[in-house]
């Protein structure tokens, strides 16, 4: 069922909910059924490059009608917004979420924007995250300085927000295989204990498993991961082009690395449960 993540918060428990970047049909349906699997909610997630790859006109109907037919809550999200122009696109193409990105703003930018993307998502039932602090990138060619979230500047941008989740940063990095920087546990209790909203962590790819349940465990309620399930689809495909290097049908070739996907989804989903 297509739920908002407002929602599909108050109806969970507390550990924290697997959100997948997504980048068409195989790996969204091998998201889903991962989910179905182990009978978990899941959060479906469109970044840029998937968005510059699919518009979100497109994507959001396949994406929300899979989600109508999943057997567990499924929210579909916008993912690192910079603009307001993506978010109305989204609002019109039925996502559930939106996530505007100020990580890269003052402190006013990022309230005043975030603020324009709830007037446009709210009227609509869906929910919003902002980011305060700011998670880098392994990724030479994305510019996103590391800054660690201050809790009480964390306090500040809820109180002048309100708005429903807030992405911050205590360590990780995007994009990382493994991740180099130590994750600040202390960090996360100190900004949960803080500031009454569900906090979000990106660029969990790098996170050791162990790391990753005690993530959900000091207070995250949803754990963004997208690397992972590139490098499951991408080896699996290449893997099985090499063994069959005859084949040309795109639907047999798909078969492995849909698996591969689901596999490691439902991996993930599981560690988060404490
Ligand atoms: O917003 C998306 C995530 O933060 C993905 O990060 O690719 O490092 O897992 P990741
Ligand atoms: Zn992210």
């Amino acid at each position: 069922m297509l739920v908002n993540l407002t929602d599909m918060f108050s109806q969970h428990g507390n550990y924290a909910i697997a959100a997948f970047n997504v980048f068409g049909y195989e790996d969204a349906v091998s998201v889903i059924r991962a989910a179905e699997e182990v009978n978990e909610p899941v959060i479906l997630m469109v970044n840029r490059d998937a968005a510059r790859h699919m518009p979100l006109d497109i994507l959001g109907p396949i994406l929300t009608t899979l989600a109508k037919q999943a057997k567990v809550p499924v929210d579909v999200h916008l993912d690192h917004s910079v603009d307001l122009e993506s978010i109305a696109k989204a609002v019109d193409a039925g996502f559930t979420s939106v996530m505007f990105d100020g990580s890269q703003l003052s402190f006013e930018e990022n309230v005043d924007k975030t603020l324009k993307t709830i007037a446009l998502a709210r009227p609509k039932n869906i929910s919003v995250e902002a980011e305060i602090g700011s998670v880098a990138y392994s990724d030479p060619s994305i510019q996103a300085k590391m800054i660690y979230t201050e809790p009480e500047e964390a306090l500040r941008f809820y109180q002048a927000t309100q708005v429903d989740c807030l992405a911050v940063s205590v360590g990780t990095v995007h994009r990382m295989v493994v991740q180099e920087a130590k994750l600040q546990f202390d960090r996360l209790e100190k900004l949960k204990n803080t500031v009454e909203v569900p906090l979000v962590i990106h660029g969990s790819t790098g996170v050791p498993d162990a790391d990753l349940t005690k993530l959900s465990r000091y207070g995250a309620r949803k754990i963004n991961i997208g690397t992972c399930l590139r490098m499951a689809f991408g080896r699996t495909l290449r893997k099985c082009m090499e063994e069959n290097p005859e084949e040309f049908d795109r639907i047999k070739l798909f078969q492995e690395p849909m698996k591969a996907v689901q596999q490691a989804a439902k991996q993930k989903i599981q560690l988060l449960k404490y």
